[in-house]
């Protein structure tokens, strides 16, 4: 059985140096290796020798075993190498060909443009107060001096989101957050502030080139003891130069119910340097912000007594501002997720 045993060990071993292919393999392991293989027949041979040829012939049969198994696994991994130098061979990799781009994620043009207002109006001492865009239609209006039925409403077409006692809607504008951030950060109206309100804002209209049903937009907020209308018209000229450089700005008389008296300020044309172009319909000016001085009663309602404390105020559209900036031609691409349009900033 000894020779038996070293046989089958040779002629195992030599068949297995000519295999290179997994199929071949597996055979060659069914036929040696495998539960009715031919050590497997040589090792039930065992049972029938005698006590003193068992010892050496056990001893052998699992010396064989052991070699059979380990060539089989290295078998396993000479033939996985071969293939891989192969393909690498036949596939031939040219690596110094240049890797495939990796787009960039960016900021939003709006977002990009906010963060430029923040800046500003942070440098200039403003912080940020963030207001809530679902109000109530006595914040929205009523606070700020537009009673229900208040033809002023018109100005703001809403979307209500429930009839209610207290009827709920998102906001039309960012100025029920000048009530908010009074009763919030005045104490009780003793103590001044200066604030800028930015967020998404929504009216309730046919959707243009020139109008969307939502919007950014800035609101600020100056309350003191000592504020008059030279500040305003300061402050608004100052951020006015920051954003868009040294140019000259205008203000003339408007109306909102919630300043008196109000002003809109304007900006010389960025286009056309004041000529008179179709961006600023031939005027030379392009419209800016709406502002005024806190009216009393807003004061008052904001929990400030208005024969002590004054303020001034003031709204932009956010992305009116980019537009001019960058001569955007239609306000919708905004929200429209036109990569083609996102891609250019
Ligand atoms: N809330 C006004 C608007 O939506 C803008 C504004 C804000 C005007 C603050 C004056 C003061 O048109």
């Amino acid at each position: 059985m000894l020779d038996e045993l070293n046989r089958l060990r040779n002629e195992s071993l030599e068949q297995l140096s000519h295999i290179w292919d997994e199929a071949a393999l597996e055979e060659w392991r069914v036929k040696f290796l495998g539960r009715n293989g031919l050590l497997a027949a040589e090792m039930s041979k065992l049972g029938t020798l005698s006590k003193e040829e068992k010892p050496a012939a056990g001893k052998l049969a699992n010396e064989v075993k052991a070699s059979l198994e380990s060539a089989y696994q290295a078998k396993i991994g000479a033939i996985k190498q071969r293939n891989l130098s192969e393909s690498l061979e036949s596939e031939p990799l040219d690596v110094t060909l240049p890797g495939r781009p990796v787009k960039r994620g960016r900021l939003h043009p709006a977002t990009e443009n906010l963060r430029e207002i923040y800046r500003i109006w942070g440098d200039m001492g403003f912080q940020v107060f963030r207001s809530r865009e679902v109000e109530s239609d006595e914040m929205n209006f009523q606070m700020i001096n537009i009673p229900p039925h208040h033809p002023a409403r018109d100005n703001w077409s809403t979307f209500y989101i429930a009839d209610t006692d207290q009827r709920v809607l998102l906001r039309t504008h960012t100025s029920p957050g000048q009530i908010r951030a009074m009763r919030e950060l005045g104490q009780n109206g003793t103590q001044p502030l200066r604030v800028i309100l930015p967020g998404m804002c929504y009216r309730y209209e046919q959707a243009s080139s020139r109008y969307e049903i939502q919007f950014n937009q800035v609101e600020g907020l100056a309350v003191g003891r000592n504020i008059t209308f030279a500040d305003l018209k300061g402050t608004l000229t100052e951020f006015a130069h920051r954003m868009y450089g040294n140019r000259p700005v205008r203000f003339y008389g408007d109306h909102f119910p919630f300043t008196e008296p109000s002003a809109q300020m304007d900006v010389q044309c960025i286009i056309c340097d004041g000529v008179g172009c179709p961006m600023c319909k031939y005027t030379g000016y392009l419209e800016i912000l709406g502002s005024g001085m806190v009216h009393p009663h807003v004061l008052r309602n904001g929990g400030y007594d208005p024969n002590e404390w004054s303020g001034f105020a003031f709204g932009l559209g956010a992305e009116r501002i980019a537009i001019l900036k960058h001569g955007i031609e239609d306000i919708r691409y905004f929200w429209g997720n036109d990569l083609r349009f996102l891609e250019q900033f």
